[in-house]
């Protein structure tokens, strides 16, 4: 394994930040990451384990050990007429693997086309998009213990996915690293185009009866028109979480502003969309030198060439504080902040 030091990590995020990492190791194997767990430069190091870097705002440079998971591979497990279980290694690109999915035929992943990052990150946070979420396919996941060394095996009861939530996020930050992610697919698949964005690209292109690969194709379309590409525009995809207010609170929302979209969720609060929130209060393509608010997204923060991590930080509290004062409604961040 080679360690790299005073590591540029700019093409290792999608902000594309100019910070560096004191050591930086990349992982192929788990043999790898075993022997990585019990070196001194593990163990006298803080350390941050990087899939695609995706969801991460750096506020600095890293005083500490990068592991970048490239871990590779995706096998079909076992398979009936109906469905297909496959297992893939965390450092496969999350959308390669939709790609390869939509062409086997394997139905379940489609919805979730063209997200960034890596399958590892995928259960983390319960990526999610279009009506449908990691946790509807998921079937287990494997990870490093990183005090024993041991792999363990997680369910999908015990992964505990919430809405960009998972136990990796809450009762077990930082105790474990995914290493491969298992996943039961239909060979018959029911598409899922209850979105209406996905409904309305499908009929405009007078699609009738989609199959998968249509609603993949709608969803990369749908995102590649509203969303910045990474590679073009630093960003982290939506910067915060669309918050849930409680009933009386939509209410009273509603009665000042009475076009407030919401959508009510099964225990009766409602999820109001944090970037109507941004957009009402005025930021939505707003730009403070290099950074800024996205002009056709407002929950994206971008990075549109030599921007810092810290003033994106300063921009996503400034966005927060006058979220808070107009609406009375607290925005959380859905990156991770380093
Ligand atoms: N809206 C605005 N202004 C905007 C954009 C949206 O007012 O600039 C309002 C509209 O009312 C719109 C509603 O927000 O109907 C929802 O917008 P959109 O469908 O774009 O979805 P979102 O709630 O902003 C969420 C996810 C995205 C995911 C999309 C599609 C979160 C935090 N974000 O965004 O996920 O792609 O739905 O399912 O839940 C991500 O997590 O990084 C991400 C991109």
């Amino acid at each position: 394994m080679r360690i790299d030091e005073n590591k540029d990590l700019r093409p290792y995020h999608t902000f594309h930040l100019d910070v560096k990492a004191k050591y930086f190791v990349e992982v192929q194997s788990t043999d790898d990451l075993l022997q990585l767990l019990s070196s001194s430069l593990y163990k006298n190091n803080p350390t941050l384990v990087l899939g695609g870097g995706s969801n991460l705002l750096f506020t600095g440079d890293l005083n500490g050990l990068v592991i970048k998971l490239s871990l590779k591979g995706i096998e079909v497990v076992s398979e009936d007429a109906d469905q297909v279980v496959l297992k893939a290694a965390a450092g496969e690109n999350w959308h390669e693997l939709v790609m390869h999915c939509v062409a086997q035929g394997y139905g379940g992943l489609e919805n979730l086309s063209l997200i960034p990052g890596t399958v590892g990150a995928a259960p983390m946070q319960n990526i999610g998009a279009y009506g449908v979420e990691i946790r509807d396919v998921f079937q287990s996941l494997e990870a490093i213990e990183i005090e024993t060394g041991q792999i363990a095996t997680f369910n999908r009861e015990g992964c505990k996915f919430g809405y960009r939530e998972s136990v990796f996020k809450t009762a077990l930050k930082g105790q474990f690293i995914i290493t491969s992610v298992t996943m039961l697919l239909s060979k018959r698949p029911v598409v899922n185009i209850g979105y209406g964005a996905v409904s309305d690209t499908l009929a405009t292109w007078g699609i009738v009866n989609p199959t998968i690969a249509d609603v993949s194709k709608a969803v990369v379309h749908i995102r590649q028109s509203k969303l910045p590409d990474p590679d073009k525009i630093g960003n982290a995809g939506s910067f915060f979480k669309n918050p849930t207010v409680s009933a009386s609170k939509y209410d009273a929302l509603k009665n000042n502003f009475p076009e407030a979209p919401g959508y009510p969720q099964p225990d009766g609060k409602v999820k109001v969309p944090a970037a109507w929130l941004i957009e009402q209060d005025g930021w939505k393509g707003k730009t403070l030198g290099a950074i800024g608010v996205h002009p056709h997204q407002a929950l994206v923060l971008v990075n549109y060439g030599e921007g810092k991590g810290r003033d994106i930080w300063e921009l996503a509290e400034s966005i927060r504080a006058s979220v808070k004062k107009r609406f009375g409604i607290a925005l959380t961040p859905e990156v991770n902040i380093v």
